[in-house]
């Protein structure tokens, strides 16, 4: 373990986090502009402010610039890049991510797609630890209906701005975004279906008491359900005391036996873990684990 103390961690994690999202919560939004009596723009609609004396400019209604369904994507975003565009298709792979705002994909910082494989139902209560811009919060939204709520809790404050403007653009009337720890949950006991995270808790300092909380807010018979980075092998010491390797979901991560214990300690039932190797760096793999609170 590193001597950082918790908080110093924390504090880390949470300015390598706001610095991320700045450059995508302070862009301007793209503005849109369409040729007079024409459905799409071209290749060049967007290239300068300037061109609108020759052009109709609409009030942005998405991030793209045309006719979405044309494909032709001509303006690109503020701040999107073609690699996180193809990292983003590659981790959502069989999950339909077209209708997401380019501010939402941005800033996904995932190691997996837990809503692809938890089984949201209408209805359901989910929370989504560490929900960051909100890709999984709109993704499970969309799973769990007007019926269901989706509660996203992140401690740092240009995530939580970032993910209520995301919700606005989305039009998701039934996600919550909320400011705080997930070592200390602002949600009640038992008041929760499912619970999601991607890529997470290994930033945390205290993962015992993040899997204690998680198991009070869920309801009997509650499901955990999250993608997370472990290791395979023992971290090596100068990789644990690196600040930069622990924001960047290394350094904090556990060994995958010890992971699953923590869970086992804090009370859950049925747990079950599915590793894949992670961006090629050995012992390092993302995994997709399951447990359950007993009913
Ligand atoms: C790697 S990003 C993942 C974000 C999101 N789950 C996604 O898939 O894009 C980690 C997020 O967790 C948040 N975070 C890290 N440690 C946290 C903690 N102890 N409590 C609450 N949020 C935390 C960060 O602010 C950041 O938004």
């Amino acid at each position: 373990m590193t001597d950082r103390t918790a908080d110093e961690i924390r504090e880390h994690v949470r300015n390598s986090y706001a610095s991320r999202v700045r450059p995508v919560l302070d862009a301007p939004e793209p503005i849109q502009l369409v040729s007079a009596g024409d459905a799409c723009c071209g290749p060049d609609c967007c290239s300068t402010e300037a061109e609108a004396t020759t052009l109709t400019m609409v009030a942005p209604a998405t991030d793209a610039c045309c006719d979405i369904s044309s494909g032709d994507d001509c303006c690109g975003t503020a701040s999107g890049t073609e690699e996180n565009l193809t990292r983003v298709e590659a981790l959502y792979k069989g999950t339909d991510t077209s209708d997401l705002a380019s501010s939402i994909t941005d800033v996904a910082f995932g190691c997996g797609n837990p809503t692809a494989i938890a089984a949201l139902q209408p209805g359901q209560v989910v929370l989504d630890l560490g929900s960051g811009g909100g890709i999984d919060c709109f993704l499970a939204a969309k799973m769990v209906g007007d019926t269901g709520r989706v509660y996203g809790v992140d401690m740092t404050p240009e995530m939580i701005a970032l993910a209520r403007k995301n919700a606005g653009k989305v039009g998701a009337t039934n996600v919550e975004f909320r400011l705080g720890e997930i070592e200390h949950l602002p949600v009640g006991d038992a008041a929760v279906d499912v619970i999601i995270s991607n890529c997470v808790i290994n930033l945390s300092p205290d993962k015992d008491q993040v899997f204690r909380e998680a198991f009070r807010v869920l309801k009997p018979g509650g499901r955990l359900q999250v993608s997370d980075i472990v290791w395979t092998k023992p971290v090596p010491d100068e990789i644990k005391q690196d600040m930069d390797e622990w924001a960047g979901c290394i350094a904090g991560a556990m060994l995958e036996s010890e992971y699953l214990g923590a869970i086992e300690r804090a009370g859950f039932e049925r747990i079950s873990s599915d590793p894949s190797e992670y961006e090629g760096r050995e012992g390092i793999a993302s995994a997709a684990v399951v447990a359950y609170k007993p009913e």
